[in-house]
């Protein structure tokens, strides 16, 4: 199959993460988690004690980093300058403080020019909010990936728990419920279905289930080309 990009764009927990690596390892994509890009800039920013209010030192800082994404087993692998910190940016303060830092245009230009660079050569599956009406407006597939804030909050808490988080289904639901708000109603490239990107509801849908239907997408996209 010749290389094509696909865009997965939806609210958070929705599984795109998940889905997007399955398909980007059965085509031989490059599997871009452009939320990692965000939550290392916010891990940064924390560890250097600046708030998201410092827009001019947080640019300055964030042109600054080389961000470097890697396939690996569990997650996608995040180095930041060198230093691994996949762990770290899932934790519960990188999550608090994202959405913050992902509201400020100057931010999000330069995490977008580095995410276009990663696409030139197509061949990548990227998830995001704005991928498919903003960092990849021509890819050849696009996806609009969600489930009811119940079922996401759901999967989040479980994971959560996995982990020995000690959180409640109701604190989870909530913290999904503002996260979507305010990445919905932000200025900049705010979250939202691109008019030709295909809806995909997986509530009640398996991993399994919800990638053989992007590879029957990816096919037939692949046959237009
Ligand atoms: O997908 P995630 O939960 O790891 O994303 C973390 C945050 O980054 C989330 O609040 C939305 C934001 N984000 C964004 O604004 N644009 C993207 N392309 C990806 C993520």
């Amino acid at each position: 199959m010749d290389k094509f990009n696909i865009a997965i764009d939806g609210p958070g927990a929705a599984g795109k993460s998940t889905v997007a690596r399955i398909v980007a390892k059965l085509l031989g994509f490059v599997y871009v988690d452009t939320g990692a890009m965000y939550r290392a800039v916010t891990w940064k920013a924390l560890q250097a004690g600046i708030s998201p209010a410092e827009k001019q030192r947080l640019t300055e800082m964030a042109s600054a980093l080389r961000i470097e994404l890697h396939p690996g087993e569990q997650a996608q692998q995040v180095l930041l300058d060198g230093e691994d910190v996949t762990d770290y940016i899932r934790s519960i303060a990188v999550t608090q403080n994202v959405s913050a830092i992902a509201a400020i245009p100057e931010i999000r230009r330069l995490l977008v020019d580095k995410q276009q660079d990663m696409a030139r050569s197509k061949g990548v599956v990227m998830d995001g909010r704005d991928i498919g009406t903003h960092v990849l407006p021509d890819a050849e597939l696009k996806i609009f990936m969600t489930a009811s804030v119940r079922e996401r909050a759901e999967r989040r808490y479980l994971e959560m728990k996995a982990k020995h988080e000690d959180v409640t289904l109701e604190q989870v639901e909530q913290e999904i419920a503002e996260r979507d708000r305010k990445d919905e109603q932000r200025e900049a490239s705010p979250l939202v279905q691109a008019p030709d990107a295909v809806l995909l509801d997986t509530s009640g849908l398996t991993v399994t289930q919800v990638a053989e239907r992007i590879l029957e997408l990816a096919q037939a996209a692949a046959g237009k080309g």
